[in-house]
């Protein structure tokens, strides 16, 4: 089996210097490929993380939600598995300057104008043929019911459901929803655990 799964978050850059980003660890998504290796084949496409890709997986370090997309796209096709564990920038500016932006002698304000960035999971929920996709929501509040949703809207086989606290955090407490309306909440545990969990679970949806 040929497994895919993004980590970290993007960085998306108004000038050379300066980006917007959110507070993805990676460590999630790094426990994942741990844990898929014994599953098959695994690629890891990772945000810029402080951690060490695990031993025995093809790494691919990406910056940007559009360099993420461009190198998940390109390994589709032969992917049998996805598991988008990234927190994907939804938006980016939408201009990036040349030179670094200078301050204003009139100290007033600046304005960043964001555009939408390709929503990658949806993308490949559309294209998807023999794959099998899991997203990540990472949500504040109605976490069940946006997850299900995200989950109908992206095509996905199986939805992992988490508050944002988890971000940044050792441990994760999850809500699993399947395609076919099951939903199972998991007790809080460390994320490597977690993954082998989730891993098992996502085995066993093999057609
Ligand atoms: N995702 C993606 N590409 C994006 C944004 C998100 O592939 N541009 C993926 C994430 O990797 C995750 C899933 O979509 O697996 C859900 O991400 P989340 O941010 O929770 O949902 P959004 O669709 O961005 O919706 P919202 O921000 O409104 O909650």
């Amino acid at each position: 089996m040929k497994i895919l799964i993004t980590a970290g978050p993007t960085r998306e850059f108004f000038d050379p210097v300066r980006y917007i980003s959110n507070r993805s660890s990676g460590k999630m998504g790094y426990a994942l490929a741990r844990a898929a290796r014994r599953y098959g084949q695994v690629t890891l496409v990772s945000g810029p993380v402080a951690l060490k890709p695990p031993a025995g997986v093809e790494f691919v370090p990406v910056t940007t939600a559009a360099e993420m997309a461009r190198e998940v796209f390109r390994r589709y096709r032969q992917t049998d598995l996805v598991i988008m564990a990234a927190a994907v920038c939804d938006y980016r500016p939408s201009k990036k300057a040349r030179g670094k932006i200078k301050k204003s002698r009139l100290d007033i304000g600046l304005t960043l104008e964001l555009k939408p960035t390709t929503d990658i999971l949806a993308e490949l929920g559309r294209r998807k043929t023999r794959q099998r996709l899991v997203g990540f929501a990472a949500e504040t509040d109605r976490l069940v019911a946006n997850a299900r949703e995200k989950l109908q809207r992206k095509n996905l086989d199986m939805i992992v459901a988490n508050p944002v606290q988890a971000m940044e955090a050792d441990t994760n407490r999850v809500t699993l929803l399947y395609a076919d309306g099951r939903v199972e909440p998991l007790p809080e545990m460390p994320k490597s655990k977690l993954a082998r969990q989730i891993m098992r679970r996502v085995n066993a949806l093999r057609t």
